[in-house]
């Protein structure tokens, strides 16, 4: 009697784990394939990059006005020197370069100079800003350069240790030609004036909601003409309303990365703040006659994870109203 219980506990347990044990296999075998598709797409969008256009028009803008918008390079290379993005400019033959901040990595810039505080020595450009400058380099043999803070070059700015590092960066970036333009305004065309923020690092600090009122950017960007067409290089796109009611008619930003992870029908996943669900994460938005255009970025750090969001280069075509002129 005793053996007889003791055969069907046997029994009981041995269904039990066969049973288990092919549940678990048929969810290996269903979910290999998916891994290893998310995995390629992952290795895919991680090493390319896209050209996305967008077109502007108003009657305020005299003439035709083609503009390359990148931003988030964060120290990325397409090939050597960043030859490859060089030649996909090239072929776009753009009027104007604009860069929207984070061209370099601010933790690993101050990472190395807090190891050389002691000395002040300044590691050589190739370990820390090489790539960045070897596309400045390449872009001012052609094209006049225009230049705004993003988080990362901010951040350095007030760090005790870095703070001569990064005046080096501006330093070499106006050697080569590139116009800084860090709470400064210029002239694109007739009427089209280009302004670039610069957010104190407060707004960026990480697990908190900001505000950003239309005076801040007043004291940040500069007063806009009313009479013009206002480009602000905002490298963070949350403040949208903020520079809508500043006077902005056109927003370039970036920062967030597309989302980092884009799933269909619902957007970009997670920015890199982090939060959840950015509200503006990619292509263009529009709040009264302002409109923005956010970047997906050029690079990624710390976590380069992009997934259904390849790198961008934006292409912006600026040109009268449609039917006053050609686009
Ligand atoms: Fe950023």
């Amino acid at each position: 009697m005793i053996n007889n219980l003791l055969v069907d506990d046997i029994r009981r347990f041995f269904f039990i784990f066969m049973t288990g044990l092919n549940t678990l296999q048929i969810i290996l075998t269903a979910a290999l394939p998916i891994l290893i598709v998310f995995i390629l797409i992952l290795v895919r969008d991680n090493s390319r990059f896209v050209i996305r256009h967008y077109r502007v028009s108003d009657g305020r803008i005299p003439k035709q006005l083609k503009l390359v918008f990148i931003t988030d390079l964060h120290e990325k290379s397409y090939g050597e020197n960043n030859r490859k993005l060089l030649e996909a400019i090239e072929g776009i033959c753009p009027d104007a370069v604009l860069i929207g901040g984070d061209t370099i990595i601010a933790n690993r810039v101050r990472k190395l100079a807090r190891r050389r505080s002691g000395s002040g020595e300044i590691l050589p450009v190739g370990q820390w800003c090489g790539c960045s400058l070897s596309l400045m380099k390449g872009l001012t043999d052609k094209y006049p350069v225009y230049f705004s803070n993003g988080n990362h070059e901010t951040k350095l700015c007030t760090d005790p240790a870095a703070g001569p590092w990064i005046r080096t960066f501006y330093k070499m970036l106006e050697d080569c030609g590139v116009k800084i333009l860090n709470r400064e305004s210029t002239g694109l065309a007739e009427s089209v004036i280009l302004y670039g923020l610069d957010l104190p690092k407060e707004y960026y600090r990480k697990f908190r909601k900001h505000s950003l009122s239309p005076e801040t950017v007043r004291e940040l960007a500069g007063v806009p003409d009313r009479d013009s067409y206002n480009i602000l290089l905002a490298h963070k796109p949350d403040f949208f309303d903020a520079y809508a009611e500043w006077g902005a008619d056109l927003v370039l930003a970036g920062h967030v990365h597309g989302g980092m992870v884009r799933l269909p029908f619902i957007g970009g996943i997670v920015s890199p703040n982090p939060s959840l669900f950015p509200k503006y994460s990619k292509g263009e938005y529009e709040n009264g006659s302002c409109k923005m255009i956010v970047s997906c970025g050029t690079g990624m750090h710390t976590l380069p994870l992009r997934f259904l969001n390849p790198a961008e280069v934006s292409v912006i075509d600026l040109g009268p109203e449609t039917g006053t002129g050609e686009l």
